[in-house]
């Protein structure tokens, strides 16, 4: 067959569905009925309630091409994306689903054929690897044909999948391709380097996780698939990086006819290529599903992301808005297989171009700064970037911290984040003594705290429970080491399962434990972009900084705000139907 990445898609299609399944549309990145999920990222999210048994469906067999984004949240591979050639924040997974009909066999035979037969892989490159106990699956690949020093056991961590502390899970197996020995790394799956790679992950869907070491037999067994196209697209075609194949070479020669390079001249430009390839098509699909550029939730992703592309395009030496011109050919490119991106092209292209504006004109002030402060500590024999320096980009230039960041892992310079701490704490202190900050209604201390411990990390998609350190502890807005019982305080910490108030959902409450005490939570809000705050009363005993908490989300409340959440989202569909395309939920 043509290896050509449109064929691929429909091939893929095509063959499961000779094989009984129903084709189903990809659905939008921003889930729709799980608002605990930022983005869809795996093709088995529309299906959970499926597999769980809460849902039937006129069909027992299902095949998808799924839009996916993981980038913020719980999968973040946004920092990777353009040092290596295999991270993507979006990209299109395919997948094959059973909902209680075939099982193991099936599943083992579909994906050994479609690879080997369909796409022609060779099978004597294969690879693929079992759970530790699976004897069952090591049969299965035997009788495929499989020699038995191909099959390699693995524990938990590699061949266990779940969607997270709870939820439907079972026992998985991988195919594997080995690309030869030109490339560096190891002759086995799962070892160093890109040599042997993952292209397929099957899970056999066996249970749903109630909690922590409770497994609960599914209703009945199910299979989930996997496979990254951008992956398979490159093995296919015999290329040994993502974007050499022709997925991205139309946009990689755009990107490269508007800068005036041309993409495997110069690592450097490479990588800036890259980045913004890769992110161009996560700001088009992101754009064409209804999010806009923001400073909270969804919208905070994607002003991330097209600011981290705008500013590779300077390093390209790009000082125009670019982005949103680009934007076209990715609707040309993937607008047969995504009809909502032509519809979306024209509001795609100028919401780009409006958030380019913007973040240009805060580069013009703040990158000859930057520049100028990197080479003067290269010159000084500096391997660091003074605290003093990043404060003045980040409060007087409004520079983003993660893009300081970036430009100096670029130049091997690091960063002083103590002299930074102290810079912040001494305008803090300077700014008491004028009364300046205390009556301002951005909250300062919040800010620097963002500042002080970054961000926190939001584990509650579909978790209710986990644990986290405190990270500071706020009383009347200002920093306390302990708080005791009968005290209202707000808590920030480095993990949380509390979902914090946002685009028209309310915020969870519940419990945080100590060893000596504990915390009622009323409230959880973002108020900066990057923290999480917890809001509440101390019940008992006390709790101190640096602590280890057990964090716990009120289960009922969550799900009160969830279906409320829901029902907004029904009534704007309801509204779309109505009025037309263009009424999009700023729901994040
Ligand atoms: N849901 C499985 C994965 O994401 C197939 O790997």
């Amino acid at each position: 067959m043509s290896q050509n990445v449109n064929d691929l898609r429909k091939a893929f299609i095509q063959y499961f569905e000779q094989q009984g399944h129903r084709a189903v549309p990809s659905a939008p990145l921003i889930p729709q009925a799980d608002p605990t999920l930022l983005f869809t990222n795996a093709g088995m999210n529309q299906f959970k309630r499926v597999f769980l048994g809460e849902e039937t469906r006129a069909y027992n067999r299902a095949v998808t091409v799924q839009k996916c984004l993981r980038a913020g949240g719980k999968h973040n591979d946004l920092e990777n994306v353009g040092y290596t050639r295999r991270h993507h924040t979006f990209f299109e997974m395919l997948g094959n689903f059973s909902f209680g009909d075939y099982f193991k066999e099936d599943a083992i035979r579909f994906g050994w054929e479609f690879l080997t037969s369909v796409v022609g892989l060779s099978k004597e490159r294969m690879w693929v690897t079992i759970f530790r106990e699976d004897d069952e699956a090591d049969r299965l690949w035997r009788k495929i044909g499989l020699s038995p020093n191909r099959i390699v056991r693995c524990d938990e961590k590699d061949n266990f999948w779940q969607m997270a502390d709870t939820g439907p899970c079972g026992p998985c197996s991988e195919l594997h391709f080995d690309q030869g020995p030109a490339v560096p790394g190891d002759a086995t799956p799962n070892g160093e380097g890109d040599r042997v790679i993952e292209i397929w992950n099957l899970v056999f869907m066996q249970f749903n996780r109630a909690g922590a070491g409770t497994l609960n037999p599914l209703p009945k067994p199910s299979i989930d698939t996997g496979m990254g196209l951008e992956r398979l697209t490159a093995v296919a075609q015999g290329k040994l990086s993502n974007y050499d194949s022709d997925l991205f070479a139309p946009l990689l020669a755009a990107i490269g006819g508007r800068a005036g390079v041309q993409y495997g001249a110069q690592e450097q430009a490479d990588r800036s290529m890259r980045v913004i390839a890769d992110h161009l098509r996560a700001i088009t699909f992101l754009m064409a599903d209804g999010v806009l550029p923001s400073n909270e939730g969804r919208g905070y992703v994607l002003r991330r992301i097209l600011r981290r592309a705008a500013r590779h395009g300077r390093l390209l030496g790009i000082t125009e808005p670019f982005l949103h011109g680009l934007t076209a050919t990715v609707v040309a490119h993937m607008g047969e297989a995504y009809h909502e991106l032509r519809a979306a092209a024209g509001t795609v292209a100028e919401a780009t171009r409006g958030e380019e504006e913007r973040f240009i004109a805060t580069l013009d002030q703040g990158l000859p700064i930057l520049t100028d402060m990197l080479t003067k500590a290269r010159a000084a024999g500096q391997q660091t970037l003074s605290g003093t320096d990043m404060f003045k980009l980040y409060d007087t230039y409004g520079f983003p911290m993660d893009l300081i960041a970036e430009a100096c892992r670029e130049q091997g310079i690091r960063l002083d984040e103590t002299g930074f701490e102290a810079a912040i704490e001494e305008q803090r202190t300077r700014a008491r003594k004028t009364g300046g900050f205390e009556t301002e209604t951005t909250r300062p201390a919040l800010r620097e705290l963002a500042a002080r411990v970054g961000s926190t990390a939001f584990v509650g998609y579909d978790q209710l429970n986990s644990e986290g350190v405190v990270q500071a502890l706020l009383k009347n807005d200002r920093l306390v080491k302990e708080a005791r019982e009968g005290e209202e305080i707000e808590v920030v910490l480095d993990v949380t399962p509390f979902y914090a108030e946002g685009g028209g959902q309310a915020g969870d409450q519940g419990l945080l434990t100590g060893t000596d005490g504990s915390v009622e939570i009323r409230e959880t809000t973002r108020p900066v972009p990057t923290l999480i705050v917890h809001k509440g009363v101390v019940r008992s005993g006390s709790v101190r900084e640096g602590e280890r908490l057990k964090l716990s989300v009120n289960r009922r409340t969550r799900q009160d705000a969830a279906r409320n959440h829901t029902a907004t989202h029904l009534v704007h569909a309801a509204l779309r139907d109505l009025l037309g395309p263009h009424v999009k939920t700023d729901l994040s």
